[in-house]
């Protein structure tokens, strides 16, 4: 073994031991550009390759779509292919700068390059027109962005103030923080791109649940209404309640009177931690609210809906979650690091969801598949 090397413990599985003799071939010079040569190994080598440039320059990856998405790029060309020269022209550009963006765009399979030379979207880029709230994602990424200009600081918690701490500010655990109090202004921007970006949530939590056989339902953290008002137009036997803090509850309000259902819903404002929640739900839903949360708050939260629940009734925790095959890095890498900028929440696996539902009283826990489970992912379990 080369000296330095630590040695494998003797009870560790054959997996990690061979995870071991794996690592000390790898960082071996000599094998490195011999499995680049051997034909059997050198696609591998390439793949791996690729998979760390990938991360090591995915910033400027990130800044092309921000620029895509500020210029209008997709939606200008959602109505078919434009030429460089026109679109150099439109994006108030040289054509040299254009010419850069556009086939950086079209490399990252953003834009497609059509046979004549025009620039037409692609997979990536259709989905960009279609789905604003992606755009809105990105233009709110510039936030994040800032805290993670230090991300060791970040983690070592020493950058209290983050500027996602900011947007969000009823993730504040300090003991004096009071979000039930917070102003209209202050929940204004989140509740706003929560809002926009809720259809891509809304339709796989309801596809992945039907809801024929319940009486009322109760989503709470509800935002200004826009998962209730999907629900009200797949469960039209529903009857509908929503709590948020103040601010969003009278947002809420206005919202779904303007969809046409303040007769339908009622909405309460204040805060899960302090106030009880209304009873009367058969089912409860709490939508992307406790990844926000540390453990002991998601207890405290879990256990308001089971006490405003009958026996028998049904929650459904849907967010994304932390080791979801082939999502792994939004789970973690993603989610993991913009909690961390916003204060103390966490996505969690399955499992650790099920851990905390328990704890609160919460029976038979099931996770429920959507067709999207990168977008969320859906448990149901029973108020015991
Ligand atoms: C990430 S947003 C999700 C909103 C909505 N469920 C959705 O998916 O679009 C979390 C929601 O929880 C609400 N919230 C946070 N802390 C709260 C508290 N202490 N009491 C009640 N609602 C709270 C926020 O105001 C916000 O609307």
């Amino acid at each position: 073994m080369p000296s330095g090397m630590p040695a494998v413990p003797a009870r560790s599985s054959l997996r990690d031991r061979w995870r071991g003799w794996r690592d000390r071939l790898l960082l071996d010079p000599g094998f490195h550009r011999w499995a680049t040569a051997f034909p059997l190994t050198r696609p591998i080598a390439r793949r791996e390759s690729r998979a760390l440039f990938d991360i090591v320059a995915g910033f400027t990856y990130s800044q092309v779509l921000l620029a895509c998405v500020r210029l209008k790029l997709f939606d200008l060309l959602a109505a078919g292919p434009l030429d460089t020269a026109t679109l150099a022209r439109k994006l108030a550009m040289p054509e040299d700068g254009a010419q850069r963006l556009l086939a950086a765009a079209a490399s990252l399979r953003l834009l497609e390059r059509h046979d004549d030379g025009r620039w037409g979207l692609g997979r990536l880029g259709a989905p960009m027109v279609v789905h604003s709230a992606i755009a809105a994602m990105v233009e709110h990424h510039a936030t994040l962005y800032q805290d993670l200009s230090d991300p060791v600081a970040l983690l070592r918690g020493e950058r209290p103030g983050t500027a996602m701490s900011g947007y969000w500010p009823y993730a504040d655990t300090a003991p004096e923080a009071v979000p039930q109090s917070l102003a209209p202004d202050h929940v204004a921007d989140y509740s706003t791109l929560m809002s926009a970006s809720q259809p891509l949530v809304s339709e796989q939590v309801l596809d992945a649940y039907p809801l024929a056989r319940h009486r009322c339902l109760l989503d709470v953290g509800g935002g200004e209404g826009t998962f209730l008002a999907a629900v009200a137009k797949r469960a039209p036997q529903l009857d509908l309640m929503l709590f948020d803090l103040p601010a969003v509850a009278e947002r809420a309000r206005g919202r779904l009177g303007e969809h046409g259902l303040a007769g339908r819903t009622r909405v309460f404002g204040g805060s899960f931690f302090a106030d009880p929640l209304p009873k009367g739900a058969d089912v409860v839903t709490l939508v992307r609210v406790l990844f926000d949360h540390p453990d002991e708050r998601v207890l405290l939260i879990l256990r308001a809906v089971h006490a405003a629940l009958p026996a028998g009734g049904t929650v459904l925790v849907s967010e994304p979650m932390s080791g979801t095959p082939g999502a792994e890095a939004i789970g973690d890498a993603y989610y993991g690091l913009y909690l961390a900028a916003m204060g103390r929440g966490r996505s969690r696996t399955p499992a650790q969801l099920q851990t905390l539902l328990e704890q609160a009283g919460f029976t038979r826990v099931t996770l429920l598949p959507t067709r999207l489970p990168l977008q969320t992912r859906v448990l149901s379990a029973r108020a015991g």
